[in-house]
Parts: C-alpha cells; sequence; structure tokens
C-alpha cells in the first residue's frame, strides 16, 4: 500500500453511490492474486463461495464449507492491505439458526474480513439484523442465488417476469431496511437494475445486470480467461491467462525433456546487487 493510500471501508462505499462514483469489485481466493489486485486498486475483493468451482473443482457452491471459507479468507486478508475484504458465508452457514450466522460471521472477520454476504431477501432479514446489531457489515445478495441452484433449476437469469421483479424490489427493499451496506444483484433484467438502484439509498454492485449498478463484480479467473468453456456470456474477458499457462507450462516442459532447463549458465544463487 502507498503510503498516501487507506484502507477502504464500509463506509466509503456509501459515499462513492452519494459521489456518484463506481464501486470496482472482483473475487479473490488467494493471497497472490489479493496482493495483485490490491495493487491494481480494487475497491473491494470478495472471497466468494463461487472458490468452490474454479479453486476446488466442484459443480455448484454447494459444497463449499465454513472450513474453505476460513482458510480463503485469511489467506486473501494477508495478501492485500487497502481493499475492503468482503467473505461470503457459505451455504447452511446461515439458515439454521441465528446463532450459527453470528458465530461463522464471527470467524470471517476474524481472518480479517471487513464484512460477510449472504444470499436471500426478506426470510432472512432477522438473521441480516442480529449480524448488524452484533456490529457485522452484512452485504445482500439478490438475484440469480446460487446457493438456491436446485430450487432455481440452474444457472439462469432470474425476476424475468413482472411478479419476480416485483417480489425482487420488495426483498431489495426489506434487506436495506435491515442494515445491509451494500447489495448485490446477480443475473437481473437490466432496467430493474436500474429501478432497484435508483429507489435504495445503499449501492448496488451488479454482475450480469448491466451498467446501471452502482458498482460491478465479476469472478478474477472469467476476467483473467482461466475458466474456459465455464465463462458466463456477461463476462468480459481481460487477459487470455489459460492459453499463457499453457505454454508457459509446455515450453518448460520442452526444455526439461530435452535437458535445455536448467542450462549451465543459470545463476547458481541470487545475485547481490
Ligand atoms: O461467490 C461469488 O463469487 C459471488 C459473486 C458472483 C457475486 O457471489
Amino acid at each position: 500500500m502507498k503510503p498516501s493510500e487507506r484502507p477502504v471501508r464500509v463506509p466509503d462505499l456509501q459515499r462513492k453511490k452519494t459521489r456518484g462514483e463506481k464501486i470496482s469489485m472482483l473475487t479473490a481466493y488467494d493471497a497472490t492474486m489479493a496482493r495483485l489486485l490490491d495493487a491494481a486498486g480494487l475497491d473491494v475483493l470478495l472471497v466468494g463461495d463461487s472458490l468452490g468451482m474454479p479453486v476446488l473443482g466442484y459443480n455448484t457452491t454447494l459444497n463449499v464449507t465454513m472450513e474453505d471459507m476460513v482458510r480463503h479468507t485469511g489467506a486473501v486478508c494477508r495478501g492485500a492491505s487497502r481493499a475492503l475484504i468482503v467473505a461470503d458465508l457459505p451455504f447452511l452457514a446461515y439458515q439454521i439458526t441465528t446463532e450459527d450466522a453470528l458465530r461463522n460471521a464471527g470467524r470471517l472477520l476474524r481472518e480479517g474480513a471487513g464484512g460477510v454476504k449472504l444470499e436471500g431477501g426478506r426470510s432472512i432479514c432477522p438473521t441480516i439484523q442480529r449480524l448488524v446489531s452484533a456490529g457485522i457489515p452484512v452485504m445482500g445478495h439478490l438475484g440469480l442465488t446460487p446457493q438456491s441452484f436446485h430450487k432455481l433449476g440452474g444457472f439462469r437469469r432470474q425476476a424475468t417476469q413482472p411478479e419476480g421483479a416485483e417480489a425482487l424490489v420488495a426483498d431489495a427493499d426489506a434487506l436495506q431496511e435491515a442494515g445491509v451496506f451494500s447489495l448485490v444483484l446477480e443475473c437481473i433484467p437490466y432496467d430493474l437494475a436500474e429501478r432497484v438502484s435508483a429507489q435504495l439509498h445503499i449501492p448496488t454492485i451488479g454482475i450480469g445486470s448491466g451498467p446501471h449498478c452502482d458498482g460491478q463484480v465479476l469472478v478474477i479467473n472469467d476476467l483473467l480467461g482461466l475458466s474456459g468453456s465455464a465463462t458466463p456470456p456477461f463476462a468480459k474477458q481481460y487477459a487470455n491467462l489459460g492459453d499463457a499457462v499453457v505454454q508457459a507450462a509446455s515450453a518448460y516442459h520442452q526444455d526439461v525433456l530435452t535437458g535445455t532447463f536448467p542450462s549451465a549458465d543459470q545463476p547458481e544463487k541470487k545475485s547481490s546487487s
């Protein structure tokens, strides 16, 4: 962190919305990526339970446990020094009892997270109120909520019909009332995201929900070209690290097979200059 840069805190996101400044958020799952994204100036790093797919190799987020989230949240917090870090509470870490939610959110804050994210609308508002009254900042998440994969029938666009849209607006109002400091809107119609963003005073952060949200989030693997055929259509790919990794690893493989690496003049130790 440069001396002039102070860490991003929860109230900074509200200030950004008030000033009409956009909020940038990306997922991060380990210390190296957190260090790089922090250096790039991101406002928020999300230790998403999406790590279940690219990092742990599952098909959905449902297998991700509190132990997974604690380990990866700690790693991201050790890697970043400026960005605000928000960590997902995984499936069944907050839906059974409020005590579970408090204890589990507390574990993520003890690792260094500045807030937690929960999926769901009006039904989880009592839990959110309890967390917020205990001093735990909560980010909400509506629309395509991956922990409800089976109920939703897959990863599909949500609230496309008037009834679903009205339900989402009511959920968004209730979450704001319950005290969330920000709200992720995933894969909902662009005009609905615009309406919710205009109606709420807290910032919205969109993914696959168009340009009118107060901020945007993407999964880092999608942005870097590491997701292959699993890249969602709304993600913009800013680099092709997948191909770069294959090229670099196969060049190394060839060098080892041919005895080209290490060469006799490969430095044995770090130069002192
Ligand atoms: O887990 C995650 O990465 C998320 C984002 C897609 C918003 O919840």
